[in-house]
This record gives structure tokens, C-alpha cells and sequence, in this order.
């Protein structure tokens, strides 16, 4: 699908965004594995969380879907069953990640894969530590999916560990905690920098036993799930795009309600109010251990800015869009330590760089980053998603400051974590 977008002059107005996806694929696989009901308001309506509802579905567990509201009938820790069939993991990683973590654990056999871009994502971050706790996994040499979990014997379970991760990596932290829950014992998993800890809050809220001491995280094995009642904060990732387009288009004032503002995510607005972003967070409020408010965003002259070490992992899937506010703030934006970019759903690295070179945009490429310099004019261009969603929003939002209309190629990719996108920018972009 292609989508034309016309420069704007204001994005303006209130919206509220879809559940944010972190936070719906740990909702939804806690769900499957505790005991009795949950009910989830506003869960994500991104393909890939629908991907994870799909894949708890062939694995037994009953899920209606009414309205935004999803009820999963948890089966319990050892209710889960064979599939009849290869698991679908669709474009994401986090599904096939972290759902390998509970696969790895059960009595069974699972194969599990995923599109062209999930099957070319490295896999043995998360095959070496379930190896260590006993699991066997093959994979295409040896790290690509389609993954086959054997499962454990009947009647055996995986070992505990203490596993410090090479990378910074919430899915991998969240599938060693996972395959922890099955563990006789407890496990530990160290991390290098702080990650996103939806895993950790909600494993505290479905009942699990969690501790927390400063970059080390451990659960103690064979809880008592209990299915819970919670809403799924709006997606900071995805108003990521709003707040750019904000900030980059003229005679912007925008409200975004009912945002998830858990700490280890909100650098991003940290990183903004320091270029000179006029932000305003209100009517702060916590649900399930997870923080939501409402963000306030006027067009403000943003300074330059750089991204390194912890900060870039803290905003890794901000980065697409923040380069293209980079391109439109006074001094520019560095990006050091970036190599994950390179193993996302495309190379980010590259993928950014090439709509960079179609709107006439300047941009320099290291190996683990790059730098944007300030003041760059946009040019009206053919655009790709390269099938990637966040790279289709982000240079939709480039888009909006162009000096023409652009054509977004491949544009549905968006619906992977918003399908409301398009409709939503219509909605606020004059
Ligand atoms: C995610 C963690 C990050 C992020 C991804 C979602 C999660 O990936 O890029 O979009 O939900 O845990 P990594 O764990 O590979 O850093």
C-alpha cells in the first residue's frame, strides 16, 4: 500500500493512542499461564500483539476479543497444550523471544517462526541462556527462526540460573524471567543498563515473586499466578511520532492523553525538554505498577542533541524518528552505540540513511551510528517502509515538513504497532 502525505502547517488538537505493545504481549502471556480470567482494556491493536494472542490461542488457552477489551482464561502454569500446528510469530520478536522463554518449559515439542524480516533476527541471545537452564532449541544456522523447542521431559523442569546479558536486551531479560517462573529455584539475570521493566511489574502483579537490586532481576520458580483485571497505558513509542511531528511542524499544539510514562521509557521526554521541546506532563496516575498521563507539546526550537551508551538503548525504537527531528533542530543529532539498530525489524541504520538520501538530507554512517546535521531543508520524495513499521511513521512525520507531497511506499507496515496511524495523523495534521 502507498500513501500520499502533504506538507503541514499545524498538528494540532487531543488524541489518545492504542495500547502500547511492550506492555500487551507481557499482559497477554502472564494471562495465558495464571490462573482464571484476565480482562485487558485497551490492549495493543498492533499485528504483532495480535500475533502473540494467536500464538496463546494454539497453545490451548481460550480468548475472546470484544470491543478493545480482551479476556485471556489463563490455564495455569501447566495448562498450556501441544499445538496442532508451527506457531506464527509474525514481524515480532518480542513474541517469538520472550513466548520462547514459557515454550522452552513445557512437555512438549513447539516449532516457531515468523515473516521474511523475523526470520532474519538473531535468535541465540535468547538459545544460550535457555540452553544453560536445560532446554534444547535448533535453529537455521543456529540462530535464525523458525525455532524448534523441544520442551523438557515429562515430569523434568528447567534448571535456575544467574545470567548476565552481553547485550541490553528487555526480551531477552524478559525470556530468561519467563522460563524462570518454570524453574525449581530461583533465577537471576544481571542486565548491563537498565531496560524496559514491564516484565517485572507485571510478573509482581499476576502474583509472581520479584526482586529488583539496582541491574539485577530475580523471580523464584513455580508461582501462583492469578488472572487480573488491567488497562494497557497508551503507547509512548507511538505517540514518539506525534511529538516530533509537533515539534517539527509550524503552529503545533497537541495533547496526548493516557500515555504509559513508566520510567526506563520516558527518557524520550527527558531527551526532548533538554533540546528545548516545550513539554507538559499532567494528571499523572499509576495502574499496575505502570505510570500514564497526558502529554502536552507546543512547536518549540529544538537544539541538537547525542545519543550514547545507556541513553540509546533506553531509546532505541525512538531513533528513526528522533533523526528525522535531528534533521530539523538547530545543531543536529549524534548517535553512538547503536549496533542493535542494525538488527531490528530492517537495519535501521540503513534504512534511515537511504529515505535520507530521497529527501536530499545529509546524513553520515559509523558503523553503530551516525550523525544528522541541524538546519536541513526537506525535499518532496518517493519513500519505503522497507516493511519496517517505525521507519513507514517516521518519514510519514518527515513527510509533514517537506516542501511537497511525499509517497510513502509500503506504508501498511504501520499497522505492525498502530494501525490507527494514518487516520490518527489525518486527524491532528492540517
Ligand atoms: C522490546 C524490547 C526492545 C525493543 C522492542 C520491544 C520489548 O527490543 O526494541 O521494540 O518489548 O521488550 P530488544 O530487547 O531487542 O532491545
Amino acid at each position: 500500500m502507498r500513501k500520499q502525505i502533504s506538507p503541514a502547517t499545524s498538528v494540532s488538537g487531543a488524541l489518545q493512542l492504542p495500547g502500547d505493545k511492550s506492555i500487551s504481549h507481557r499482559y497477554a502471556m502472564l494471562a495465558a499461564i495464571a490462573e482464571g480470567p484476565t480482562k485487558l482494556s485497551n490492549y495493543s491493536s498492533g499485528a504483532d500483539c495480535h500475533s502473540t494472542l494467536a500464538c496463546m490461542r494454539a497453545l490451548g488457552v481460550t480468548i475472546e476479543n470484544n470491543d478493545g477489551v480482551v479476556c485471556i482464561h489463563g490455564r495455569g502454569l501447566d495448562g498450556l497444550r501441544e499445538p496442532a500446528a508451527a506457531l506464527d510469530a509474525g514481524n515480532s520478536g518480542s513474541t517469538i523471544r520472550m513466548l520462547s522463554g514459557i515454550l522452552a518449559a513445557q512437555p512438549f515439542l513447539t516449532r516457531i517462526g515468523g515473516d521474511e524480516s523475523l526470520s532474519r533476527r538473531p535468535m541465540e541471545r535468547v538459545m544460550k541462556p535457555l540452553a544453560q537452564m536445560g532446554a534444547r532449541i535448533d535453529a537455521l544456522e543456529n540462530r535464525f527462526p523458525p525455532l524448534t523447542i523441544h520442551g523438557v521431559e515429562p515430569g523434568a523442569r528447567l534448571h535456575p540460573i544467574e545470567y548476565t546479558l552481553p547485550v541490553a536486551s528487555a526480551q531477552v531479560k524478559s525470556c530468561v524471567l519467563l522460563a524462570g517462573l518454570y524453574a525449581d529455584g530461583r533465577t537471576t539475570v544481571h542486565e548491563p543498563v537498565r531496560t524496559r521493566d514491564h516484565t517485572e511489574l507485571a510478573l509482581r502483579e499476576f502474583g509472581a515473586d520479584v526482586d529488583v537490586d539496582k541491574l539485577s532481576i530475580s523471580v523464584t520458580g513455580r508461582p501462583r499466578l492469578e488472572g487480573r483485571e488491567l488497562r494497557v497505558p497508551g503507547d509512548l513509542s507511538s505517540a514518539a511520532f506525534f511529538l516530533v511531528a509537533a515539534l517539527i511542524v509550524p503552529e503545533s499544539n497537541l495533547t496526548i492523553h493516557g500515555v504509559g510514562l513508566n520510567p526506563t521509557r520516558s527518557a524520550l521526554l527527558d531527551f526532548l525538554a533538554e533540546m528545548g521541546a516545550q513539554i507538559k506532563i499532567l494528571d499523572v496516575s499509576s495502574a499496575g505498577g505502570e505510570l500514564i498521563g497526558d502529554v502536552l507539546i507546543r512547536k518549540s526550537r529544538v537544539q541538537g542533541g547525542v545519543l550514547e551508551k545507556a541513553r540509546t538503548a533506553a531509546l532505541i525504537d525512538e531513533i528513526p524518528v528522533l533523526a528525522v527531528l535531528g534533521a530539523a533542530s538547530e545543531e543536529g543529532l549524534i548517535v553512538r552505540d547503536a549496533s542493535e539498530l542494525r538488527v531490528k525489524e530492517t537495519d535501521r541504520i540503513a534504512t534511515i540513511a537511504e529515505n535520507f538520501k530521497r529527501m536530499g538530507l545529509t546524513i553520515q554512517l559509523h558503523e553503530n551510528g551516525f550523525e544528522v546535521p541541524g538546519r536541513q531543508q526537506f525535499h518532496a520524495a518517493e519513500l519505503d517502509s522497507f516493511g519496517d513499521h517505525r521507519i513507514a511513521m517516521a518519514f510519514s512525520i518527515a513527510a509533514l515538513a517537506a516542501d511537497g507531497p511525499c509517497t510513502i511506499f509500503g506504508a501498511d507496515a504501520a499497522s505492525v504497532s498502530f494501525p490507527e496511524f494514518f487516520d490518527t495523523l489525518q486527524r491532528v495534521a492540517e
